[in-house]
C-alpha cells in the first residue's frame, strides 16, 4: 500500500517524513517568489528521506528552468533518482517524473503535456503550475501564460496558501495577452496579499511598461522593493524593468548606475541575468550611449559558453554582446554553431531555424553596417519572434533595432512605419518621439 501525506494545499505526496514535506513546502514558497535558496532546502529534505520522489522532481525541474547547459548533469542525476522511485510514486508524481525527464531533454511540448495532466487532476499543485508557467514563458506562449493559471482558479481562494502566486502568474499572462486592465487588477491583488511576490510585482511592471506609465513604474518598483529584493534571484529583472522606465525618460546616467549597482553587480553567469545585461546595453548602444568596458564582461561570459547553447533566446543575446564588442571571431563561431543546430527537429532546433539564427544574422549585419540586410531579416522575423520565448517587453528590442537599422541605412519609410507602429502603442514615449522625428526627417528628405 502506498503511504502518503498531503501538502498545505491538500495535494498528496508520497512520503511519511513530515520534515521532508515541510522542507518541500518551504522550497516551493521560495521558488514561487524566486528567493534563495530552494535547493538547499530540497537537499535537506532529501537527506531526511533519500526516497522522497518530489524532492528529486523539484530539484531536476526547477534547475532545468534556468536554461543553463552546465546544470544538465545535475538535472540528469535527479531525474534518474526520481525515475528509480516511480514504482512507489502516485499518479501525480509520475506526471512530475515524466515532466522532469522532458525538462532534461528540453522537450517543451512534452513538459507542457505532463504538467497539464497533473494540473487537471490536481489544480492546487502549485509546483506543477509554476513549472508549466515557466515553460510557457520560455516558449513565448502568451495565451497559455494566461489560461493555465485560470484553469486552476476554481480550486483556489484566499484561504489556500500560495493563492497570490496563482494570481501573479495569471496577471503576467493577461498582460502578455494584452488585457492590461485585468492584468493590473490581478497583479495588484496578488501583491496586496503577499508583497514579497516578485513575479506579481513584475506582472504589474509589465503593464506599466506596455502602457508607458513610466513615472508610476519607477514608483511601483522602488516603493515595494524592500519586500522582494533581498536575497532574491529575480530582483535583477525587476531592476531591469526600472531601468526601462528611466530609459524612456532619457535618464541614461541613471540606467548605467542601475546596471552597475543592481543589474550586473555579480559575477553571475546565469543565462537569464546575462540576457538582461546584454539587452540593456544594446538599447543604450542603439541610442549611441557609450557604456565603457561593460560589454567586455558580458561578452567574455558568453564567449565561454558560445558552443553550449540550448536555448535560442540566449544565443540572440550573446550575439548582441559579440556584435557590440567587435568580436568578429566569436560572432562567426556562434553563427556556425547555430547553422548546425538549426537542422535539429527538437524545440530549440525549430526556434533556432525560424527565429534565433536569422535574428543573429540580422544583428551581425547591423554591426557590420549592412543595414538593408538587417532591415530585411527583422521585418520578416519580428512577427514570429514570439516563438523563441521572452516577453513583449524583451522582444521590443527587435523593433528598436529595426527602426535604428532603417534610419542608419537610409530607409526612411521603413523607419517611419515601424516608429509609427510603436507610437500607436505608446503615444507618450520619449524614445518614440525621437525616433519618429528622425524617421519623418529622413522620409521627407528621400
Ligand atoms: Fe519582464
Amino acid at each position: 500500500m502506498k503511504i502518503s501525506l498531503k501538502d498545505n494545499r491538500g495535494v498528496p505526496v508520497s512520503t511519511t517524513n513530515l520534515k521532508s514535506l515541510e522542507r518541500l513546502e518551504q522550497a516551493c514558497d521560495l521558488m514561487n517568489g524566486y528567493f534563495n535558496d530552494p535547493f538547499a532546502l530540497i537537499d535537506e529534505a532529501l537527506a531526511e528521506d533519500p526516497g522522497f520522489v518530489m524532492g528529486h522532481c523539484f530539484r531536476a525541474a526547477f534547475m532545468a528552468t534556468a536554461t543553463d547547459k552546465t546544470f544538465l548533469p545535475e538535472v540528469r542525476k535527479s531525474v534518474e533518482a526520481a525515475e528509480a522511485l516511480a514504482g512507489k510514486a502516485n499518479d501525480r508524481e509520475r506526471g512530475h517524473i515524466a515532466g522532469a525527464r522532458a525538462w532534461l531533454e528540453s522537450d517543451y511540448d512534452r513538459v507542457a503535456e505532463h504538467y497539464q495532466r497533473v494540473l487537471i487532476g490536481h489544480p492546487r499543485d502549485l509546483m506543477a503550475l509554476q513549472l508549466a508557467h515557466l515553460r510557457d514563458f520560455l516558449t513565448g506562449q502568451a495565451m497559455m501564460l494566461r489560461d493555465r493559471p485560470a484553469r486552476t482558479l476554481h480550486a483556489w481562494d484566499e484561504s489556500v496558501p500560495g493563492y497570490n502566486y496563482v494570481l501573479g502568474m495569471q496577471a503576467f499572462g493577461l498582460e502578455e495577452s494584452g488585457d492590461y486592465a485585468r492584468a493590473e487588477e490581478r497583479g495588484r491583488q496578488a501583491v496586496a496579499l503577499q508583497p514579497r511576490d516578485s513575479w506579481a510585482v513584475h506582472a504589474v511592471a509589465h503593464v506599466l511598461e506596455m502602457q508607458n506609465r513610466t513615472a508610476e513604474g519607477i514608483d511601483w518598483i522602488n516603493k515595494g522593493s524592500d519586500y522582494w529584493s533581498g536575497d532574491n534571484g529575480f530582483a535583477y529583472h525587476n531592476w531591469w524593468h526600472l531601468s526601462l522606465f528611466h530609459l524612456d525618460r532619457g535618464n541614461t546616467a541613471e540606467v548605467l548606475a542601475l546596471y552597475d549597482r543592481l543589474i550586473r553587480n555579480t559575477a553571475s553567469t546565469m543565462p537569464m541575468e546575462l540576457i538582461d545585461a546584454a539587452a540593456l546595453l544594446w538599447r543604450l548602444h542603439l541610442m549611441g550611449v557609450g557604456v565603457g568596458q561593460r560589454w567586455k564582461e558580458v561578452a567574455d561570459k558568453y564567449e565561454a559558453t558560445v558552443e553550449d547553447g540550448h536555448y535560442a533566446f540566449n544565443d540572440f543575446h550573446a550575439m548582441m554582446a559579440f556584435a557590440a564588442d567587435g568580436r568578429t571571431a566569436a560572432s562567426e563561431r556562434l553563427l556556425a554553431t547555430l547553422a548546425r543546430r538549426a537542422g535539429a527537429t527538437d524545440w530549440n532546433g525549430v526556434a533556432t531555424r525560424t527565429v534565433g539564427l536569422p535574428l543573429c544574422q540580422a544583428i551581425d549585419a547591423f554591426a557590420k553596417g549592412r543595414y538593408a540586410q538587417a532591415v530585411e531579416i527583422l521585418l520578416q522575423v519580428r512577427p514570429v519572434a514570439y516563438r523563441f520565448g521572452g516577453s513583449h517587453a524583451q522582444r521590443d528590442i527587435l523593433s528598436l533595432t529595426l527602426i535604428e537599422a532603417a534610419l542608419r541605412g537610409g530607409q526612411g519609410r521603413v523607419a517611419q512605419a515601424i516608429a509609427g507602429e510603436r507610437t500607436e502603442l505608446k503615444p507618450l514615449s520619449g524614445v518614440n518621439r525621437l525616433l519618429a522625428q528622425r524617421a519623418a526627417g529622413l522620409a521627407k528628405a528621400a
